[in-house]
């Protein structure tokens, strides 16, 4: 499908079925920092009450700054990962003794407590509509599936056709209605593609048997295919095996390795 399509299509589904939800009503930076910290590890249904109540509470970065600690925890309780309001609380002392504001720009954003890459162009789209590539698991679902990219491409690559596909001037809105697509049409379930975690699972466990065969082998010398199938039943070990073979860490001879 070419880009204008993809957009089009994107566009016009969010347009009848946009989710409501209250950081959407706002471009207001604090705002969209405190929302996009809330939904860092945790789900859109959770955080919506939660973030209402944090800004009826703290509505600007001066009454964050000034919090008691046990207030802020009061507030965050429920949520999770409470170091989360801790970095929060820290990154709007930053700011505020120094009289700035929340920065428009990557760089200075990433400097400061608890904002990392992704979190960094989250508030720079949503905030500031800049023409920056937001990808969190759904968007990167949708851009594998809809531009039929390999699934094992890196985030670089993914995040330069993602910038080709943002429409002009419209960075905010764009991003929104990814989110929507990949929670509520493109699933995880419908498309079968894996999340980052997942792969990084995978491949974790992936070293764990390399480093058993490589410790057995060290051991006793060798060993069969067969018996490291019943010691460890990992669906790939043929596959891991075949690997370490190419890169001559082992030798397989008919079946002994
Ligand atoms: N997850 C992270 N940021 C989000 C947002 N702005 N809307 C919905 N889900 C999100």
């Amino acid at each position: 499908m070419d880009i204008q399509s993809f957009q089009q299509k994107i566009l016009s589904w969010y347009e009848k079925n946009k989710r409501d939800l209250p950081w959407r009503k706002t471009t207001n930076p604090y705002h969209i920092l405190v929302s996009e910290i809330m939904l860092q590890q945790t789900q859109v249904d959770r955080v919506i009450p939660y973030y209402l109540k944090f800004l009826k509470s703290f509505p600007d970065l001066k009454n964050l700054a000034n919090a008691s600690k046990e207030n802020l925890l009061n507030h965050w309780s429920g949520l999770g990962y409470n170091n989360r309001v801790l970095r929060l609380q820290k990154l709007a002392q930053l700011l505020t003794t120094q009289n700035k504001n929340i920065p428009h720009n990557e760089i200075e954003l990433r400097s400061l407590p608890g904002i990392g890459p992704y979190t960094a162009k989250a508030i720079l789209a949503f905030a500031f509509n800049q023409e920056v590539s937001v990808i969190d698991t759904n968007i990167r679902r949708i851009y594998i599936h809809e531009l039929k990219l390999n699934e094992n491409s890196s985030l670089k690559e993914i995040e330069t056709l993602a910038l080709k596909c943002i429409p002009k001037g419209k960075s905010c809105i764009w991003h929104n209605a990814l989110m929507d697509y990949g929670a509520l049409v493109l699933t995880a379930h419908k498309t079968k593609i894996k999340s980052l975690s997942q792969q990084s699972n995978f491949i974790s466990s992936d070293r764990f048997l390399r480093g058993q065969v490589i410790k057995i082998l060290l051991q006793k010398k060798e060993i069969t295919l067969e018996q490291l199938q019943e010691q460890f039943k990992y669906p790939n070990t043929k596959e891991i095996l075949a690997k370490m073979q190419e890169e001559n860490v082992i030798e397989i001879n008919k079946n002994k390795i």
